[in-house]
């Protein structure tokens, strides 16, 4: 026999359901490929939640994310939940609740340019020298996201950022071993000239590097940080953040790549669990016309294999079916450059799946 896996199965709101599709033919066609067995069970999340159960993270969901060996989820929020007082809407509700239940701590943010699509970059070839290819790790549990006190006073409100040694150690010690098994560099973003809470940040940093002496590390200031990344993204293999400026810096990796619609996430604890969905969001905007791009929602579900399942095989193969639509000129609209064919999220999603 061969394994079982248990998802759960979040598609949430906006393109979220359309781009779910597309992963689930994916992942049945997986299944027959590889004799792997899965079992998926679809739950409420998000703004579609709160309509049904009148919150954005049921108790019911999270119950069936801890029962399941990972999450697939879509994106949540939209324009129909955004008048709800912020404590209530999809985002703060539901997101950053279900990350911090599940002990999710480390962030993966994988932008890579296929070579197919560096006419898509906003960037020219001769910056890109015909690629990139950098992950940024994201602390998602601590930081300004999470810091108490957090007031609204009237007209003064404040948050607050705060990290400590064992926090910024254990996602230092993803970006290390992610690392080792790249190009062997660490980029550790900070704001060390301004904040307190960014001199520990590099303090550690630099003390656990110490560990990792096949690791060249070096640190920059996060505003450098954003502009290096479009003077000369090739000098990044691995860039660790905080939640914040990891949040900015992952966003601005990805349309490098062409597209908010390329890029993939795994969201990960202390074990093999994870969470996997795209970076961006919901795209109220293009809901429902067909035309969204499942190609990151595709790329969550390889890593999902990669990260929980120890199968980077099958993470290999969605990756190169992906390359090889593209190569053959299949884009949606996000990614369309002239002379190449239109098609709608569904088209993709069956020539990817039929490739594999
Ligand atoms: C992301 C999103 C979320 C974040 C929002 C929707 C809360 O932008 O996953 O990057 O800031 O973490
Ligand atoms: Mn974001």
């Amino acid at each position: 026999m061969g394994d079982k896996y248990s998802i759960a199965v979040l598609p949430g709101d906006g393109i979220g359901p359309e781009v779910m599709a597309e992963a689930l033919k994916v992942l049945e066609k997986i299944e027959e490929s590889f004799k792997i067995e899965c079992s998926t069970t679809e739950a409420d999340f998000g703004g579609i939640a709160i309509d049904n159960h009148g919150e954005a993270l049921p108790d019911s969901t999270l119950d069936l994310c801890k029962n399941s060996d990972a999450v697939l989820l879509g994106s949540i929020g939209g324009p129909k939940w955004e008048n709800l007082p912020p404590e209530q809407q999809p985002e703060r509700a539901g997101l950053l609740p279900i990350r911090k239940e599940l002990g999710l701590f480390a962030n993966l943010r994988p932008a890579i340019i296929f070579p197919q699509l560096t006419a898509a970059s906003p960037l020219k070839d001769e910056i890109l020298k015909g690629g990139m290819d950098l992950l940024v790790v994201r602390e998602l549990t601590g930081g300004i996201y999470f810091g108490s006190p957090k007031v609204r006073e009237g007209d003064k409100a404040l948050d607050t950022l705060v990290y400590t040694k064992p926090e910024i150690e254990r996602i230092a010690h993803v970006a290390f071993k992610a690392a080792e098994q790249r190009q062997g560099k660490v980029t550790s973003i900070d704001k060390a000239n301004v904040l307190t809470s960014m001199v520990l940040w590099r303090e550690v940093v630099t003390e656990l590097a110490k560990e990792y002496p096949e690791v060249e590390v070096n640190h920059m200031y996060v505003d450098n940080g954003a502009m290096q990344l479009v003077r000369n993204p090739n000098q990044f293999d691995v860039i660790l953040c905080g939640n914040m400026f990891g949040d900015i810096l992952s966003d601005e990796a990805s349309m490098i790549t062409g597209s908010l619609g390329m890029l993939p996430s795994a969201s990960l604890g202390e074990g093999n669990f994870g969470l996997y969905e795209p970076s961006g969001g919901s795209a109220p905007d293009i809901a429902g016309k067909g035309i969204a791009n499942p190609i990151a929602q595709i790329l969550s579900l390889g890593m999902m294999f990669k990260h929980s399942f120890n199968r980077k095989d099958i993470y290999d193969a969605v990756f190169q079916s992906i390359s090889g639509v593209l190569e053959a000129g299949y884009r949606t609209k996000d990614i369309y450059t002239p002379d190449c064919t239109v098609v709608g999220t569904s088209e993709m999603g069956t020539m990817i799946t039929e490739k594999l």
